[in-house]
């Protein structure tokens, strides 16, 4: 189906449908690692809302799911390092099973930073999971478990992904058009 803002993506890079698929690939994953557990799934907002919502209800365990919101200092698309807490989680953490959702791991900066915060709280194990990954561009280690795709530093939008706050409802991932974040 035809979307309003298709005009500004130069290309589709994940359909709908491939999507749907790899999503479902990793709750496998999830219910083989997690099979007598029950994980609590914690989303880092805003990105991550799309696919947290199609993870979760695909995954046939039970779990329960909290929200956190961070944003880093400094402007410009590269995060600086610095990284604040917004939204804290509404509950603890000591002693659950915890699996971190994120949309893309770019720098590493946010995630390095957020998964020590995380690990302080001492839960019984933490695990990061997210959707994209874009290895060319990191600058600080994080430790990976689950990832949906590797891609290359494509400027992409959609599936939750933004620019300036907008794309963010696309049903897929899309490549940017130039044009769109030159003007
Ligand atoms: C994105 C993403 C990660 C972070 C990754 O969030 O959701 O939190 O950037 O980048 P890094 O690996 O370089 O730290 P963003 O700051 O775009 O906020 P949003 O989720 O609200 O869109």
């Amino acid at each position: 189906m035809e979307h309003m803002l298709d005009r500004d993506i130069e290309r589709v890079l994940f359909s709908q449908e491939e999507l749907r698929c790899r999503v479902g690939e990793i709750a496998r994953e999830i219910e083989r690692d997690y099979q007598g557990k029950e994980p609590l799934l914690v989303s880092v907002l805003r990105g991550s809302f799309v696919f947290m919502a199609d993870l979760v209800r695909s995954i046939n365990l039970p779990c329960t799911v909290d929200f956190m919101a961070v944003s880093s200092y400094g402007a410009g698309t590269a995060s600086s390092g610095q990284v604040k807490i917004v939204k804290d989680l509404s509950e603890h953490i000591e002693g659950k099973d915890v699996i971190v959702v994120e949309d893309i791991l770019d720098s590493g900066n946010t995630l390095n930073y957020l998964l020590k915060i995380l690990q302080a709280r001492h839960p019984a194990s933490i695990r990061l999971c997210t959707l994209l990954d874009k290895p060319s561009r990191r600058v600080k280690p994080v430790e990976l478990h689950y990832s949906g795709f590797s891609i290359p530093d494509y400027f992409v939008v959609g599936y939750g992904l933004d620019f300036a706050e907008r794309y963010r409802n696309l049903p897929y991932i899309g490549v940017l058009k130039p044009c769109v974040y030159e003007e």
